[in-house]
C-alpha cells in the first residue's frame, strides 16, 4: 500500500506545486497481474475511456502483451487508429450514423491501420445494421460489426431471440458490406447485483443468456458465424468471475487497473487503489470560522484548511479526518476542508483524495503523474478530445498531433 504521507513529502521535494492525478506504477502492475490469469494476454481488451491516457495505455498494452482496445468516443477512435496502427479496436457502444460517417471522412489511411480488419462497430438492432450498410456502400468500404447482446443489463442490444433473429436477418441482406465479427454482452449489473440475487448467481444467469444467444446464431444463421468469433464481455465488476467456464473469449477491463473508489467491491478486494488526486494545501487556519456563524468558532475542535483546487468527484483519503464542509460551499478554485486539530498537515503539504471514477477525472488534470516507490517517475498527457478532433481534420493545427 502506498504511503501517502511519504508521497506528500516526495511531491513537494520534486517541486510539484499544483493539483495532480497520481498513479502508482507498482499498484498498477499488481492489479494487472491479478487480471491476467483470468484474461490471459490474448483475452484482455483494455477499455480506453477508463484509462484515458495514451502513454498509460501503451504501458499496459506492453505489460499485458495485448493490442485490443475498446473505444467509446469518435475523437478517441480517430486518435487510437492513428496512435496504435496495429491495434484491434472495438466500439463499446453504438455510435450515431453521423459519427460513423465522420470516421470514414476523417480517417487517414497513412497510419497503416486497416478499419476493415481492425475496427469493429457495435450494432444493437436491425435499423443500425441497415444504417451502417448504407454508410459502407456510400464510402465504398466493408465494415466489421459486433452484435450487442442484452445479458441482463438492459442498456441496449438484442433482448430476446426475436430481436437477435431480426439483427441476423438484416445482416444476411447486407453481406458483404458488413461482416459479422462477434458479440458483446456487458454484465456490470451482475457485479453489483442486489443481495437477494447474489453476484455469482447473476453472473451465471448472464453467462447462460450469452450461451443461448450464441447457440441461436449457430442454429439460425450458420453462414454468418465468424471463423474466429470475438466473444466479448465482462468489465471491472465481474472480471474475477470469468474463469475457464465462461462463454467469453475476451474480457474488456479498464477501471479496476487503477481501482477508483467506486470499484471498492468485495470481489475486487485483492486489487489495490492505484490512483489519487493530490492537491497542495494553500492555507491552514486554527479553528473553523464560518461566515455569519462566527459566534460558533470557539466551539470548534477542528482546523480549517484550503486546498489548491477542489470540487472533484473524489473521496478525501489523507490526512486522516480530512472532511469537506456542508455549510461552506464547494469550490473548483480553492476548497474549504476541516482537519482534526492534531492533524500534522501544513501549508504546501499535499492532501489526497480517491477519485470515484477514473474516466473523466483523469482528463480534468491534463497530465497523469506516475509515481514509483514514492518518487515521480513520469508525467503523461491525457487524451484530449478536442485536440484529437483538430488533428483529424476538424480545422485545428497539425502541431496538435501529439495524442
Ligand atoms: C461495454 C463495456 N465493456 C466493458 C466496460 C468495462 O469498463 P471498466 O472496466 O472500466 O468498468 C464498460 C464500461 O462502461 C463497458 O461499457
Amino acid at each position: 500500500m502506498v504511503d501517502l504521507a511519504g508521497l506528500s513529502t516526495a511531491l513537494r521535494r520534486q517541486g510539484m506545486g499544483w493539483p495532480g492525478f497520481i498513479i502508482d506504477k507498482t499498484a498498477l502492475s499488481v492489479n494487472l497481474e491479478r487480471v491476467l490469469p483470468r484474461a490471459r494476454a490474448e483475452r484482455l481488451r483494455l477499455v480506453l475511456k477508463s484509462l484515458p491516457c495514451p502513454s498509460l495505455v501503451d504501458h499496459l498494452m506492453h505489460q499485458a502483451d495485448t493490442t485490443k482496445l475498446m473505444v467509446f468516443h469518435l475523437p478517441n477512435l480517430l486518435a487510437a487508429a492513428r496512435r496504435w496502427p496495429n491495434a484491434d479496436l472495438m466500439l463499446g457502444k453504438p455510435l450515431p450514423a453521423a459519427a460513423v460517417d465522420a470516421f470514414y471522412r476523417h480517417f487517414r489511411a497513412d497510419s497503416g491501420f486497416d478499419p476493415t480488419r481492425q475496427l469493429h462497430w457495435l450494432v444493437d438492432d436491425a435499423a443500425r445494421v441497415r444504417s451502417l450498410a448504407e454508410l459502407a456502400k456510400a464510402h465504398g468500404v466493408r465494415m466489421s460489426v459486433v452484435i450487442e447482446l442484452d445479458v441482463g443489463m438492459h442498456r441496449g442490444g438484442a433482448t430476446d431471440a426475436k430481436a437477435l433473429i431480426d439483427v441476423l436477418a438484416a445482416l444476411g441482406h447486407v453481406v458483404p458490406f458488413l461482416r459479422l465479427a462477434g458479440f458483446m454482452g456487458y454484465d456490470a449489473q451482475a457485479g453489483r447485483a442486489p443481495f437477494w440475487v447474489g453476484r455469482k448467481r447473476a453472473v451465471k444467469a448472464a453467462n447462460r443468456r450469452y450461451r443461448e444467444f450464441l447457440g441461436l446464431v449457430q442454429r439460425e444463421a450458420p453462414a454468418l458465424w465468424p471463423q474466429q468469433p470475438l466473444i466479448n464481455g465482462s468489465g471491472s465488476p465481474t472480471c474475477t468471475d470469468h474463469d475457464e467456464g465462461s462463454p467469453l473469449n475476451e474480457l474488456a477491463i479498464g477501471s479496476v487497473l487503477v481501482k477508483p473508489a467506486e470499484f471498492d467491491l468485495p470481489q475486487l478486494s485483492a486489487f489495490q487503489p492505484a490512483c489519487w488526486i493530490a492537491a497542495p494545501l494553500i492555507k491552514r487556519m486554527a479553528g473553523v470560522r464560518l461566515p455569519f456563524l462566527e459566534a460558533l468558532a470557539p466551539l470548534s475542535w477542528r482546523d480549517t484548511v484550503f486546498a489548491y483546487g477542489g470540487r472533484w468527484a473524489a473521496r478525501p483519503e489523507w490526512p486522516q479526518g480530512l472532511r469537506p464542509s456542508r455549510l461552506y460551499g464547494p469550490s473548483f478554485n480553492q476548497q474549504f476542508f476541516t482537519v482534526p486539530r492534531q492533524s500534522p498537515v501544513q501549508v504546501d503539504d499535499f492532501i489526497f483524495f480517491r477519485p470515484l471514477q477514473s474516466e473523466q477525472l483523469m482528463r480534468q488534470f491534463g497530465m497523469v503523474t506516475m509515481v514509483e516507490q514514492g518518487q515521480i517517475v513520469e508525467r503523461w498527457p491525457v487524451l484530449d478530445s478536442f485536440q484529437n478532433l483538430a488533428l483529424s481534420g476538424w480545422g485545428g493545427s497539425e502541431s496538435a498531433a501529439e495524442c
